[in-house]
Parts: structure tokens; C-alpha cells; sequence
């Protein structure tokens, strides 16, 4: 008898994964840019100072999109520094993390690393110190056609044709106390609403992102959409909501995995809200959300913000949390969640890449290697394109404080019709074994063409650059198909990828 029974059947369909799905985000903070992505003089770095591991690494993680410059970083940057003959541009104090910056890598840096690594950039404007003119002013930059001030300036510096950038974030966290230009929700909607009308008088395809809530227990969370919304209704395409979890918070790993639940909650709670707002106006646009900022986040234990009274450093170390497995897990529960929300969420970053919370961690002139949390993302970025199918699951529970009755085992099935392929990723919470049979309705033949398995003996294992592939995917050999159902078995405290393909040829799995 298996623990848990699923069916997943095309009939119930979640919605269409966007390829911004599996962003992430390149922050002016710590090492994240300086020693992270850009290492003049590193081995491995090419002619323009890119670091070619972080490259692959990234290419191979299947990061679509990434959002820059930050972060609180963004709300006192003043853009034109980074611009225009290295040689020339200002050394700066930032303040949101006490750091000195240099400008040597600044916003046609960044594109062109975008476009080397090929993904797709999300910028964010100033609307902390800056405003409506300097917002403008660099869309003008990036997208503009040649023959306006920007637009020659761009060219000026050696890049004539316009970039294009389609996604722009106006502000970051304006909600949040410690943001530089912090606001309320009435004052920041006016702002949002002018900045991006001006913005869209330049590029009339760029799509906007309003800031929404820095987490679910801000005290404003709700009203600061429904008043933003009210006001920027018109220019907003999409509402961000950012969300870290740190496993300092938690008792037990059980209750650290179950915080996927809070996401979805706010993620139900923000699309909501944007309906509600719809329905006043008596509006049919639909509000996409922006998970710009998402992780875990070792808060508590590493140090974050450099010290108030201490001197400004050159990318200071900041956030460079070393992820385990349950990390790990939470991650796979996160992405889990993302899936589910597919018929809303348009966009994620996994905050953030490099050395940063990050996904990837290096050592200044030396190794470049994966976080355990790496892993589950590098797979739904693979293999989540598509469809997200309903995944009706009756299996056990525990009990989590302030959650209640929680699944555990987390899962969901996505399935790509140009492949004829459908894939299922599930996480066990659990510290045993837990047997998974799923009903695979009308999904004619299929085979089991992959089985990945993450998992350790010590949930606390990690990689690190003397032994970077402690945690790594293996194979799985348990999953099986028999009489239309699949059984596989998932080890304890897990992450699960079994991917299945059309056994009797062309279409069986595809549908339309
Ligand atoms: O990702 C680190 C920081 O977290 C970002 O700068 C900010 O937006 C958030 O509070």
C-alpha cells in the first residue's frame, strides 16, 4: 500500500509556466557583482573581466531573467555613473550597504553580461532618491531609437542599437522602514503612476511591476496593494511580493519545510486583493505577480548589513549563507509553490545568484561552485516548461504550529506538450521513507525516461569549495509505471524529479 495516492489529470489545468518563472537577481551588494559575476584578473575571466565559471554555472542552472541593480541598492543608485569610459565614472558610498562603490560595472555592463550568459534582464529605476525624469531618462537609454539625448548617449558609448529591455521594476520595497525613500502606499502610487507613464511615453511595450509588500508580516501588507493598485491601476502590469524564510525562525526542519505554505498564501492574498481592485474599477485586467525577491535566508546567522558605525568597504561580505539540505528542501517547496500559482505568478527571482544568498558561491580569484539549493531549481528550470497539471494528493500529514495539518509531501506535475513529456517534482518532509503511487488520467502511455533524487544522511550537509558536490542529484531507480499509475518511492527529507515520456509514440502525453 503506498503512504499517499495522487491523480494528475490534464482536464485540470493550473496555467502555462512563464519563461520569467525561473529568474534570478544581481544585486550591488556584497560580492554579489564585485568577485561574483565580474573578477577582472580571476583565471577564468574573460577579456571584459566576466568570471566564465559563474557563466556556466548560471547557464546550467537555467536562469531565464535576471533583476538589477537591486535591491535597496537601486534607491539611492544614480544610473549615469555606471555609464560612459570606466575610467570616468565617480566613486560612490552606498548607503544601503555601507559599501564603496566604484561604477565599474553599471547598466551596459550588466546587459552585455546578459547577453553573454543569454538571459533575459529585468531592470529596476530609482524611485527612492531619484524620480520620474531619471526613470524616463533611462528607458530613453536602454530602448530608445537612436536621435534623442539617451539614446545618442547609449550610442556615444558604444551600443547603437536599443537593448529592449521588456520588464522593469519601479522602486524596490518602497514599503520597508530601511529603504532609502521609504513612503507610504498613497505617496508611493502617486510616484509609480507618473514614473511610469513617463516611462511608457518612451517604450510603450515595456511592462511595469509595482512594488508591493517586503513579506507577509509587513504591517501594511494588503493595504499597500490595494491603495498602489488604486492609484498606478493604470500603468501597473504586474504587483511584486518579495519573501525570504530563514530556518533560525523555526523549531524543527519539519516546521523550517512547511514555510512554502506562507507564499502561497500571500501570493492568494496579493491576487486577490488586485481582483478586488479590479472589480471596483470594473476592470477585467488581471494583475500578474512578481516574486522578485524569493529564498531562504540565513538572517539571523550571517551578517547582513555592515556595521552602522564601521568604515564603507569595497564588496564587503554580506549574506554568503551556506545552504543545506533543508535549505535545499525549502527551496524544492518554494519552486513547488511557484508551479502551483502558475496561473498568476509571472515572474521570480530567486534572490539572489552570486555569493549573495546565493545559489552559486565563489572564492575571490579561486573556485566557483553550487549551493545544495542549486540543484532544485536547476531542475524545474529544465524540466518545469509547460503546462501545470492538477495534482490532487490524499496523503499523510504532521502537524505544524500555526499551520496546522500539513501535507507531507509536496508536489506537482507539469507537463510540456512539445516534449510529450510530463514531469513530477515532489519534496518529503518527512524522516522516512514515503511511497508515492500517482494516477496518470488520460495521459495514454508513458515511460519513466529520468529519476532524480536529492538527498543526504545529515539534513544539515552542505557543499563547500573544499568538497563542492556533497549534495548533488543522483539517480533513482524505484520509480516504475504499471496499469496507468506511477509508484516511486521517496527516500526521507528528500527532492524528487521523475520525469515521464511518451512510451508508445508521437502525442500520448502531449494533448494540446
Ligand atoms: O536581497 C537582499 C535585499 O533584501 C534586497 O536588497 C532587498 O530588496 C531585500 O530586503
Amino acid at each position: 500500500m503506498p503512504d499517499a495516492r495522487a491523480v494528475i489529470d490534464p482536464a485540470v489545468v493550473v496555467g502555462q509556466v512563464d519563461d520569467r518563472l525561473f529568474g534570478s537577481f544581481v544585486e550591488h551588494m556584497g560580492r554579489a557583482v564585485y568577485g561574483g559575476i565580474y573578477e577582472p584578473g580571476h583565471p577564468s575571466a574573460n577579456a571584459a573581466g566576466w568570471r566564465r565559471d559563474v557563466v556556466e554555472l548560471v547557464r546550467e542552472m537555467g536562469v531565464t531573467l535576471v533583476r538589477y541593480p537591486g535591491g535597496n541598492f537601486v534607491s539611492g543608485y544614480d544610473w549615469e555613473d555606471g555609464v560612459g569610459p570606466r575610467q570616468a565614472r565617480p566613486t560612490r558610498l552606498d548607503r544601503a550597504w555601507r559599501s564603496i562603490e566604484s561604477n565599474a560595472v553599471g547598466t551596459d555592463d550588466f546587459l552585455a553580461w546578459t547577453r553573454l550568459v543569454g538571459l533575459e534582464p529585468m531592470l529596476a529605476v530609482n524611485l527612492g532618491t531619484r524620480g520620474v525624469e531619471a526613470a524616463r531618462n533611462l528607458v530613453e537609454y536602454c530602448n530608445g531609437q537612436a536621435g534623442s539625448r539617451y539614446a545618442d548617449w547609449r550610442a556615444a558609448n558604444g551600443h547603437p542599437r536599443p537593448y529592449g529591455v521588456r520588464t522593469w521594476c519601479l522602486g524596490n520595497e518602497m514599503d520597508g522602514p530601511w529603504q532609502i525613500g521609504h513612503t507610504s502606499a498613497i505617496e508611493y502610487g502617486r510616484l509609480a503612476a507618473d514614473a511610469g507613464r513617463a516611462m511608457r511615453l518612451v517604450d510603450p511595450s515595456i511592462e511595469l511591476v509595482a512594488c508591493g509588500s517586503s513579506g507577509s508580516k509587513m504591517p501594511t501588507f494588503g493595504s499597500w496593494e490595494e491603495t498602489v493598485l488604486d492609484i498606478a491601476w493604470e500603468v501597473a502590469d504586474h504587483i511584486s511580493l518579495h519573501s525570504y524564510y530563514d530556518p533560525a525562525a523555526y523549531e524543527t526542519v519539519g516546521d523550517y519545510l512547511a514555510c512554502s505554505l506562507d507564499l502561497e498564501r500571500m501570493i492568494d492574498t496579493v491576487a486577490a486583493t488586485a481582483d478586488a481592485v479590479a472589480d471596483r474599477k470594473g476592470s477585467r485586467k488581471r494583475i500578474g505577480l512578481s516574486v522578485d525577491e524569493w529564498n531562504v535566508w540565513h538572517f539571523a546567522e550571517h551578517r547582513s548589513r555592515e556595521d552602522p558605525e564601521g568604515p564603507y568597504r569595497v564588496a564587503p561580505s554580506l549574506a554568503e549563507d551556506e545552504h543545506d539540505l533543508a535549505d535545499a528542501l525549502a527551496v524544492g517547496c518554494l519552486l513547488i509553490a511557484l508551479l502551483r500559482h502558475t496561473d498568476r505568478v509571472r515572474i521570480a527571482c530567486l534572490a539572489q545568484l552570486v555569493n549573495v544568498i546565493p545559489a552559486i558561491r565563489t572564492v575571490d580569484g579561486g573556485a566557483a561552485w553550487r549551493q545544495a539549493s542549486f540543484h532544485p531549481f536547476a531542475d524545474v528550470a529544465r524540466l518545469g516548461r509547460g503546462t501545470v497539471l492538477g495534482f490532487a494528493l490524499d496523503g499523510p500529514t504532521y502537524r505544524v504550529d500555526g499551520e496546522g495539518q500539513v501535507q507531507a509531501i509536496d508536489a506537482v506535475a507539469v507537463r510540456d506538450a512539445a516534449a510529450g513529456s510530463v514531469t513530477v517534482f515532489a519534496v518529503n518532509r518527512l524522516d522516512r521513507p514515503l511511497g508515492l503511487e500517482a494516477e496518470l488520467r488520460n495521459l495514454g502511455p508513458l515511460a519513466v525516461d529520468e529519476h532524480r533524487i536529492l538527498t543526504d544522511p545529515d539534513i544539515h550537509a552542505s557543499n563547500t569549495a573544499a568538497d563542492p558536490d556533497r549534495i548533488a542529484p543522483r539517480p533513482g531507480v524505484n520509480a516504475r509505471i504499471g496499469a496507468g499509475r506511477l509508484s516511486v518511492e521517496l527516500p526521507p527529507r528528500s527532492w524528487n524529479v521523475v520525469r515521464l515520456t511518451d512510451a508508445a509514440g508521437e502525442g500520448s502525453a502531449g494533448g494540446t
